[in-house]
């Protein structure tokens, strides 16, 4: 896939699931965190354009957005955000993108494990070491049974390896989920997702 045809299909995706709500791993972490603390700053990796960006703006939070994708944040920026929004958006592949200081919550919805696996572990070190303590981790990891298991620069855990990366931080939610479904693409596709929202202690 050439990297015009890589766009298009993000563009296509962002006008399929733009009413969509906020995912139920960010829900579950905000709602973890209870009234936003003051000045509480979120880093979302692959923000694609700003399904969970605009919840966390609308509860008060501070946003830096990354995304590799131009449009995404153009898209991001267009949306009717609330007053005062404070949204810092960053043009840049997650993987080089520093954890900034005083980052409370890391969100990456459907979009941490699009990258290489050495990428992967490397950010995940930087993620649980940016964190402070009682910050959190929000986010969907691949599975092996995925349909997407043969595609190259993607990353996937089995159960076991997950768990063991998540060691030593608060599970607050684990979920695994396998399902056969079609993507908003619409096509068909087994879906090995571990939906994950973990503390640091
Ligand atoms: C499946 S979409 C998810 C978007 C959004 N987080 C959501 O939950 O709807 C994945 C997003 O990650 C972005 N992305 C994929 N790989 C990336 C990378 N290595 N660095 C930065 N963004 C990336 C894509 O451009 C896309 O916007």
């Amino acid at each position: 896939m050439t990297e015009n045809e890589q766009s298009a299909g993000w563009a296509a995706y962002y006008d399929k699931l733009r009413d969509r709500p906020p995912r139920k791993t960010l829900l579950a972490a905000l709602d973890a965190f209870g009234v936003t603390p003051p000045g509480a700053l979120a880093l979302d990796l692959g923000c694609g354009d700003g399904r969970d960006a605009t919840e966390l703006l609308r509860r008060g939070w501070r946003v830096v957005a990354v995304d590799a994708e131009p449009e995404a944040l153009r898209q991001l920026q267009a949306r009717p955000l609330p007053p005062n929004s404070d949204v810092t958006p960053v043009v840049a592949r997650f993987e080089e993108v520093p954890i900034p200081l005083g980052t409370l919550l890391v969100n990456s919805s459907f979009a941490m494990p699009l990258c290489e696996p050495q990428a992967f572990h490397a950010l995940w070190d930087r993620i649980r070491e940016g964190l402070p303590s009682g910050g959190r981790f929000s986010g969907q990891w691949y599975g092996p049974r995925d349909s997407w298991v043969d595609r190259p620069g993607i990353t996937f855990l089995r159960r076991e390896e997950a768990l063991a990366l998540l060691e030593g931080l608060e599970l607050e939610m684990f979920e695994e989920e396998e399902a056969d479904g079609v993507t908003p693409r619409g096509k068909s596709k087994h879906w090995h997702i571990f939906h994950i929202v973990a503390r640091k202690p």
